[in-house]
């Protein structure tokens, strides 16, 4: 099999390049390891940027996610019992979060290539990619038992965090950065209305804790625990009592209803550096992770892949590399503000462990600052709206 542009993995970031260059006319194929089910029930995150929804319009994806969405102007810091909230649409000249799960965006971009009658292979996994440093890069891949090769002009490696792409690099060639936090998240969706209308970050003596949602009947709730948290030791009634307890404020309940998923999640920072090599390209979490705190993970990996398919457009438009030669630099600059807003709002929310009194005073005064300057404020707000120029 040959086309244009091979893309590994049916994530965020695989689908909406896809998307972008079917709307240039550019071939791809992309190859998913997994099944259509499986891509599309993994439950993730859940904020989308104002940038990021655009986007999602701009290439003719966006009509669902404009009907079902939850367009928020505002989110709330928790801390000492109180609730304080950043109005982040005054903040940042009217711009908005959606929330809307990655589970429909996903659903959303397989449905329309599907539409297109475009190839999507799905329990198509790579196993290898050969000649990056030649025009006519290739993927191998297994798909129903048997191995065969896909010849592409470029290599878009969208496979997340273990995929293949970022392995195959040529020894040498990446530089690492990474971080561990010495906690995890506990995430449930409950079958209950959301008790809040704005997502909620929470900062305890007993640890973090956020209220997010899905739809108008489903709760999407965090909590921090150990980043290798056994869920056996969570039954419902343990997951709610500690989400009532560190999320109390006086004139307030939380409404409990079945709780339909739960999972734990480890945190993790991490970036490499450069995103390409030769014809073979990184995007999305196979090239960096963030830690959740700040809801980045899945808006970077749309950033990526817009810039990617720009400059991939205006290769074959007109031969000229400029962009793709300045595709690494230009990502990273976004992916670094991201790492330190995410690593920011992830440090100052969660109690480490062994945290003494000095550190729980350090992060109150945080917390304080940030509510109470409007400077402070509007730094999240911008942060977490999506910076338009990084
Ligand atoms: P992915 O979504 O990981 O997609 C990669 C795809 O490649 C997958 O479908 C995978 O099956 C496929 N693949 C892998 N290897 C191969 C191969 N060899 N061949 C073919 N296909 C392959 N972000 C937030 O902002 N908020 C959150 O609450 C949040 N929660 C998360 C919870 C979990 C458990 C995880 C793992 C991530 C979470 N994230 C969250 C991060 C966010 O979901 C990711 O940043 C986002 O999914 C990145 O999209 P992507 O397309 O780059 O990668
Ligand atoms: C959600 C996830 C996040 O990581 C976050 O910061 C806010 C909300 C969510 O899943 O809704």
């Amino acid at each position: 099999m040959r086309t244009q542009v091979g893309i590994i993995g049916a994530g965020p970031a695989g689908l909406t390049l896809g998307r972008l260059l079917e709307n240039a006319g550019v071939e791809t194929v992309v190859l998913e390891a997994r099944s259509r089910e499986y891509c599309e029930a993994r439950i993730r995150a859940g904020v989308l940027e104002q940038g990021v929804v655009d986007l999602f319009d701009e290439a003719g994806v966006g009509e669902r996610m404009r009907r079902e969405g939850l367009v928020h102007h505002g989110i709330s810091l928790q801390f000492d019992g109180e609730r304080h909230r950043i109005p982040m649409s005054d903040l940042t000249g009217g711009r908005t979060i959606v929330v809307y799960g990655q589970t429909e965006v996903t659903k959303d971009l397989i449905a329309a290539r599907v539409a297109s009658g475009l190839p999507l292979l799905f329990e198509a996994e790579g196993v290898g990619v050969e000649a990056l440093e030649t025009a006519r890069p290739a993927i191998r891949y297994r798909h129903g038992g048997v191995e065969q090769t896909l010849e592409c002009d470029v290599i878009a490696a969208c496979d997340g965090f273990h995929g293949i792409g970022r392995q195959s690099m040529p020894a040498g060639v990446l530089r690492e950065f990474s971080r561990e936090y010495p906690y995890g998240w506990l995430g449930i969706l409950a079958a209950v209305a959301p008790s809040v209308d704005e997502v909620v970050y929470s900062h305890t003596e007993r640890g973090f804790a956020l209220l997010s949602m899905r739809s108008p009947t489903r709760s999407r709730y965090y909590l921090q625990c150990a980043s290798n948290e056994d869920l056996a030791a969570w039954p419902d009634e343990r997951i709610w009592e500690e989400l009532r307890s560190r999320t109390a404020v006086d004139g307030w309940t939380l409404a409990e209803g079945p709780v339909l998923e739960k999972g734990v999640t480890g945190m993790r920072s991490y970036v490499c550096e450069p995103l390409r090599h030769g014809r073979l390209f990184l995007a999305g979490d196979a090239a960096h992770i963030v830690p959740p705190t700040g809801a980045k993970g899945l808006n970077l990996a749309i950033q990526d892949v817009r810039l990617l398919g720009e400059a991939l457009v205006r290769w074959y438009e007109s031969r000229d590399d400029s962009l793709l030669e300045a595709y690494s630099d230009a990502c990273l600059r976004r992916v670094w503000r991201c790492e330190h807003f995410s690593w920011w709002m992830t440090t100052m929310l969660h109690l480490p462990p062994g945290a003494d009194p000095f550190d729980l005073q350090l992060q109150r005064s945080q917390l304080r600052y940030v509510t109470t300057s409007q400077a402070q404020a509007r730094a999240l707000a911008e942060n977490y709206v999506g910076l338009e120029r990084v």
